[in-house]
């Protein structure tokens, strides 16, 4: 099976499911966020990142309303740990670092806390709401941080009831070129 075969699967066995109290399902929200960073002329790599951030809610099994009980599931964490294996730094760490950004944003622009949905900010609580001085230094100096900045603005637009956008087999292609061969380390 194909890497790009396998991300299918999982969307299409549990892609379905509503995104964490937004109106669109996960695959509608993976979608519209690769459509955003594909439209703003990202790289293939931030291109295949927007579409697979949100990954580990598909992966880690856990239930769907975790967020409402108040337990953070950590889903950026499984999602870029369980695409290590196939996908280098530049996919993998925007997606690691991308409710860090959400934190870092709310602490450094005033204005994007109120941009954000209600869900997103029930989250920001146990997520560890705006990051301190200490981690804003510490998230700024990874060279991911600017990739994972991008990657969170179309995450928060990405939550648009019925749009119309191109499917999963439209970024097929792209998946394979950046993944890694069985060759490289
Ligand atoms: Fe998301």
């Amino acid at each position: 099976m194909s890497i790009s075969d396998e991300i299918f699967a999982l969307f299409n066995a549990r892609g379905h499911t509503a995104y964490l109290g937004e109106d669109v399902s996960q695959t509608e929200h993976a979608l519209q966020a690769a459509h955003l960073a594909a439209q703003e002329g990202a790289s293939d790599d931030l291109v295949v990142a927007a579409l697979l951030h949100d990954i580990g809610h598909l992966t880690n099994g856990l239930p769907e309303d975790i967020a409402e009980r108040g337990i953070d599931g950590h889903h950026e964490h499984a999602g870029a740990k369980w695409l290590k294996k196939n996908f280098k730094p530049e996919v993998t760490e925007p997606i690691r670092l991308h409710v860090a950004a959400k934190r870092y944003l709310c602490a450094t622009e005033p204005s994007y806390h109120a941009g954000l949905s209600a869900a997103s900010q029930r989250s920001l609580k146990i997520q560890g709401g705006p990051m301190g001085a200490r981690e804003l230094g510490q998230f700024e100096s990874s060279p991911h941080a600017r990739g994972a900045i991008r990657l969170r603005r179309w995450d928060d637009e990405a939550k648009v009831p019925g749009l119309a956008v191109p499917d999963l087999g439209h970024y097929r292609a792209r998946i394979e070129a950046i993944a890694r061969k069985p060759s490289e380390p």
